[in-house]
């Protein structure tokens, strides 16, 4: 089958990471026997400098047509002074919330992935991690308190402000649908994770989401306090598969997730919406200290793209691939200079994008 994608490399170390996912994708197609057609899509830096905008409405409109999104990062030194001098809606950045909203995606993905071969870089202690772990946090990402009413008074000399939590029924359904979804992908557990002891919208949410559980009889659902989910992913991360939660919970969530892995070069992200239309990009941004310099680890952006394979394509197989061939080249002991370590060998971009297609 073909499958089209647009591919968005971006700026810094952009280009350098996406050349490799690519390379990755089509030693998959070659391997199982399908093509995957790239229709590249100017945002951040480098459309300001092509287009004048983050984001021009054809780029958004090619992004649209296309089965799914492989991003790169975009961004780049705040020194440059064409990017940065301009208002913040018309800087790289704006590309980002541009295409996220363009998209309709409501539902964020981010794996939180301890490769055993990594352990030294974890923060937490030996006896934590055992083997490595392996979680994945579903955030929502249009509703909630970002996205409810707010006001700021004065009232009688005293300055008040108040924001607003507001969910409906239909919101949290659909991002508890993603997360079933997700979870039965994997190793079917949801934790959902609200604050049901105190907040309304919590209470609503935990009653939704037991009643989406009910159409997945194979997945196994348990709710936590998001108090109680703060410690526990420092105290047991092993414990999770799927964290379920609502969008300030998840920021915060999904923010300590990845640092308790303690390696911003390995993570990958998804951003899905009510399609098979997903945007798929590394954790991390376009490090303009490296670029250009074939340092830069591309496996969050291939792992991106594994996850593309699994989510959009339902390609779970070939998704399984690219993350065992992974596996297979850091046991291997190859390296990129930001997970080096005594007795590995250190490689750069290019020879890490040919080593996990040699695995392929
Ligand atoms: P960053 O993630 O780009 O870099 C932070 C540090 O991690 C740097 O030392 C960098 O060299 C290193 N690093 C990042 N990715 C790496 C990789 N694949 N391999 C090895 N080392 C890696 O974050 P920073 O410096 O705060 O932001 C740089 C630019 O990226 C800014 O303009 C920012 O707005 C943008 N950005 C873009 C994002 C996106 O496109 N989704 C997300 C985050 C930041
Ligand atoms: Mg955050």
């Amino acid at each position: 089958m073909n499958y089209n994608i647009a591919v968005i490399p971006g700026d810094g170390i952009g280009p350098e990471i996406i050349t490799e996912a690519m390379k990755v994708l089509d030693q998959v197609g070659r391997k199982f026997g399908h093509t995957f057609t790239y229709t590249e899509v100017l945002m951040g830096g480098v459309s300001i400098d092509t287009t004048g905008e983050p984001l021009t409405k054809e780029a958004l409109e090619t992004a649209k047509a296309s089965d799914s999104v492989l991003l790169g990062a975009v961004g780049g030194n705040v020194g440059h002074s064409n990017w940065y001098s301009l208002p913040p809606h018309l800087r790289p950045e704006a590309g980002l919330l541009a295409i996220r909203k363009g998209l309709g995606l409501f539902c964020n993905l981010r794996p939180a992935v301890l490769f055993e071969q990594l352990k030294q870089a974890c923060p937490l202690k030996d006896e934590i991690i055992g083997d490595g772990f392996d979680f994945v946090v579903v955030r929502e990402l249009t509703g909630g308190v970002y996205f409810g009413e707010r006001k700021t008074t004065v009232e009688n000399g005293i300055r008040k402000a108040v924001d607003t939590m507001p969910y409906d029924e239909n919101e949290v359904k659909r991002i508890a649908r993603w997360a079933f979804e997700v979870a039965s992908k994997r190793k079917r557990r949801v934790c959902s994770v609200d604050k049901a002891n105190v907040l309304d919208t919590s209470r609503l949410w935990r009653q939704v989401v037991k009643e989406v559980a009910m159409e997945y009889p194979e997945v196994t659902l348990t709710d936590m306090l998001v108090d109680n989910c703060a410690m526990q992913i420092v105290k047991d991360p092993t414990q999770f598969d799927v964290i379920l939660t609502e969008n300030m919970f998840g920021d915060i969530l999904s923010d300590e997730a990845s640092m308790v892995t303690g390696s911003i070069g390995m993570l990958a992200s998804a951003s899905l919406g009510e399609s098979k239309l997903g945007l798929y990009e590394p954790s991390h941004g376009s490090a303009p200290d490296i670029a250009g310099k074939n340092i830069a680890n591309p496996i969050a952006t291939i792992l991106s793209a594994a996850m593309m394979l699994r989510y959009s394509f339902d390609l779970t197989k070939e998704a399984d691939s690219i993350e065992n061939a992974v596996k297979e080249v850091l046991n291997l002991g190859l390296r990129t200079a930001d997970i080096m370590s005594e007795g590995c060998t250190l490689i750069g971009t290019r020879e890490m994008g040919d080593s996990i297609v040699g695995q392929i």
